[in-house]
């Protein structure tokens, strides 16, 4: 009995292969090595260089050896790029696992497990439940479907058994990083690991490449919209070191308000700015935080600059906030450590030195 992988020596594939080595099994991998590599492979399994396209192949590998279950994970991930390249990703993805499902009918398997994608629910259908339907909005996540609905047809009319997973921009060892058009998060990761610098845009999608399970293209809807509201569009192919100071802080405004957040907490948001620019980072704040209406608490020393944003001020003496109040009372306030402070006088309670 043995197990089919397709794509076993891809990065996904390589490490389902490792698994069901590890319980014993006789595995069989069917990769082109288009985008896996050998040295991934398992030395255990046996691998067939060939394509899933190729049907005289599989028909082949299915006779000559008592297959019982597929991993079907052979495709060209490329979301993104995939309206581009339409007949191939068709011929790839779609073609090649009917190719497979085929056999599998024939042979009478035992499971035909498919690597799916979350690209099949196409974008805006958040939060994501199992009761959403798909829709998918690219070639790629269209041919992901179709594979899906043959398979429930092919379990309705032939009784094949399968499974379906969805997953949504894996990452992790043996990745294939060297392809710009997916696995955006292993590139991502790998240039935080290198200590390289992320483009503007790279720096506002992280927490939603990190934290959601947004597509690639909501995901780029969402940015670009933060960094219009930021006042920063046409910077998003841009590095840190292409911007200046009171751009990264627009930058960091947006890659915090990408989340929707209901509090946002500044430590000092204006430090090494000019006043003038420092002025129209507080203003961007204050504008924010008025139409998106959440909770800006600002741990600041900019006073008085502060007094004429907020709506309250609060001040934090030996770890204890010793008044908190509307800017107005605060300035009146005779409380001797708050007016020392506020008025930047070096004689009174609070101990210069
Ligand atoms: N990595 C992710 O985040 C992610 C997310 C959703 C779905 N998926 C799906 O999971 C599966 C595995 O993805 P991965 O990230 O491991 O990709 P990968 O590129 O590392 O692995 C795919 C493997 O399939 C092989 N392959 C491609 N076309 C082939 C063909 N015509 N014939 C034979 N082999 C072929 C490649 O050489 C590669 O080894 C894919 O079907 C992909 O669509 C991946």
């Amino acid at each position: 009995m043995s197990i089919l992988v397709t794509g076993g020596a891809g990065f996904i594939g390589s490490h389902i292969v490792d698994q069901l080595i590890k319980q014993d099994e006789s595995v069989i991998i069917l990769d082109d090595l288009s985008g896996g590599f050998e040295q991934n492979i398992n030395r255990k399994a046996k691998l067939i260089k060939g394509d899933i396209c190729d049907y005289d192949l599989i028909k082949k590998i299915f006779s000559e050896n008592k297959i019982e279950y597929v991993f079907h994970l052979a495709a060209y991930a490329a979301e993104g790029l995939s309206h581009f390249i339409k007949r191939f990703n068709y011929n790839n993805n779609l073609i090649g696992s009917v190719n497979l499902i085929n056999q599998s009918v024939i042979y009478n398997i035992k499971c035909f497990v498919f690597t799916s994608s979350i690209a099949v629910y196409g974008k805006n259908q958040l939060p994501m439940t199992e009761e959403a339907i798909p829709r998918p909005e690219d070639s790629y996540g269209i041919a992901k479907y179709a594979v899906e609905q043959e398979l429930e047809v092919s379990h309705n009319m032939f009784g094949l058994n399968y499974i379906v997973f969805r997953p949504h921009n894996v990452y992790g060892e043996r990745q294939n990083i060297g392809d710009k058009y997916r696995n955006v998060i292993g590139i991502f990761m790998n240039q935080i690991l290198q200590n390289k610098p992320l483009t503007v845009f790279g720096n506002v999608a992280f927490p939603l490449r990190e934290k959601t399970r947004m597509t690639e293209s909501v995901i780029r809807d969402k940015v670009l919209m933060e960094l219009k509201r930021v006042g920063l569009s046409g910077s998003e192919n841009k590095y840190p070191a292409e911007i200046s100071g009171g751009m990264k802080k627009r930058v960091a405004l947006a890659r915090c308000l990408v989340m929707n957040p209901e509090i946002v907490l500044f430590d000092e948001p204006t430090t090494g700015l000019d006043p003038l620019i420092g002025k129209a980072i507080h203003m961007l704040i204050r504008e924010c935080q008025k139409n998106l209406n959440f909770t800006a608490i600002i741990v600041t020393h900019e006073i008085p600059a502060i007094f004429s944003l907020v709506d309250r001020v609060a001040m934090l003496y030996n770890g204890k906030i010793i008044a908190s109040d509307e800017p107005g009372e605060i300035i009146a306030s005779k409380d001797p450590v708050v007016h020392q402070f506020i008025n930047g006088e070096l004689e009174g309670p609070i101990s210069i030195r």
